[in-house]
């Protein structure tokens, strides 16, 4: 028990999370000691209520700071002008409405489990990601805010837990993955495994845009806690990977050994699935957890979410890296 908030563990229906009900609005006064929560609790938090958030966008920011010593700037990250908030550069738009006009995935087929339930484990479920794993160093966590949700029973986000997929993993596969690295591609670069499929060769990288090799085990630098680190057909490269070492391509070794790992690391018993609610804050630790958005109608609903990104704690193994991601020019420019 906090003076600044009450807190509820874990998330309903989940092995892990917590809801952190605030006491006091945002504006008067931010909550202290929830960094130290979201590493207790697996790496994910409900904080519901907090629409004084759609009517001053600073306070995500300013809450976003405190889980990190740098927030991203999307205006200096190569982001699509049309995805940035008009006032506040350290939002990014995630919406099916224009100018953004991101559509929602596709229902999986079929669209529900046998036992009547939404979906989760891979690979009737897919899109599972951390996010920005194309990036060295990789970002720490991403606080997203329901503006306004897709009706209640779609649009979800799925979380799936590393840690505990990693402690559950048979000894063999933990032997298999210990020093193993995935290499991660930027979706829409033309890398995915169905472009891979198609038998078309990948447009080149700039240097900025290269895949990234990322540890498939990594070691959360809070917590100690070892988790498997891993994305899917979106957001691996298919042509050079999914991983260093192992036979590359759609089809290969690399590619039998993804559709093992993602199967188990999205078991039931590792996901929570959040129905939003507007007013919603979700902050998730992309060290440690993989999440996936799930099917709403698009056509007829009109949905808006607000992303922050937080950067700065990636831990030893990234120690000194420049950013992968920022075109030299840029760095020398300063931006
Ligand atoms: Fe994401």
């Amino acid at each position: 028990m906090s003076a600044d908030f009450e807190i509820e563990r874990p998330l309903r229906g989940a092995a892990f999370g917590a809801t952190v009900r605030l006491n006091k609005p945002l504006a008067k006064e931010l909550p202290q000691g929830l960094p130290a929560i979201l590493a207790e609790a697996g790496g994910l938090l409900l904080i519901p209520g907090v629409r004084e958030i759609s009517d001053d966008p600073a306070l995500l920011v300013r809450l976003s700071r405190q889980f990190g010593p740098e927030v991203e700037d999307y205006r200096f990250t190569l982001t699509n002008a049309d995805s940035i908030h008009a006032t506040v550069p350290e939002i990014l738009l995630v919406s099916n409405m224009a100018p953004v006009n991101k559509m929602p995935p596709a229902r999986p087929d079929p669209a529900f489990g046998a036992d009547g339930r939404l979906p989760v484990q891979y690979p009737h479920r897919t899109g599972w990601h951390t996010d920005q794993s194309y990036r060295r160093p990789p970002p720490d966590i991403s606080l997203f805010y329901a503006v306004t949700p897709a009706a209640r029973d779609s649009g979800q986000t799925l979380f799936a837990n590393g840690a505990l997929a990693y402690d559950a993993l048979p000894a063999d596969l933990k032997a298999r993955v210990e020093t193993l690295e995935g290499l991660h591609a930027q979706p829409g670069t033309g890398r995915s495994r169905s472009a891979a499929r198609s038998g078309k060769t990948p447009r080149a990288f700039a240097p900025h845009e290269r895949s990234q090799r990322q540890p498939v085990v990594r070691t959360h630098p809070v917590t100690g806690r070892r988790s498997l680190y891993l994305c899917e057909s979106g957001q691996m490269d298919w042509f050079e990977g999914p991983f260093v070492g192992l036979e590359p391509g759609p089809e290969g070794e690399g590619a039998a050994l993804v559709d093992v790992l993602m199967a188990h690391l999205t078991r039931p018993e590792f996901v929570y699935a959040h129905e939003w609610t507007q007013g919603d804050l979700l902050v998730w630790d992309n060290r440690c957890l993989v999440h996936a958005a799930t099917w709403f109608d698009g056509e007829r609903e009109q949905r808006l979410m607000w992303r922050t990104t937080v950067h700065g704690n990636p831990g030893a193994a990234y120690a000194g890296e420049a950013k992968s991601w920022i075109p030299r020019e840029l760095v020398q420019d300063g931006a």
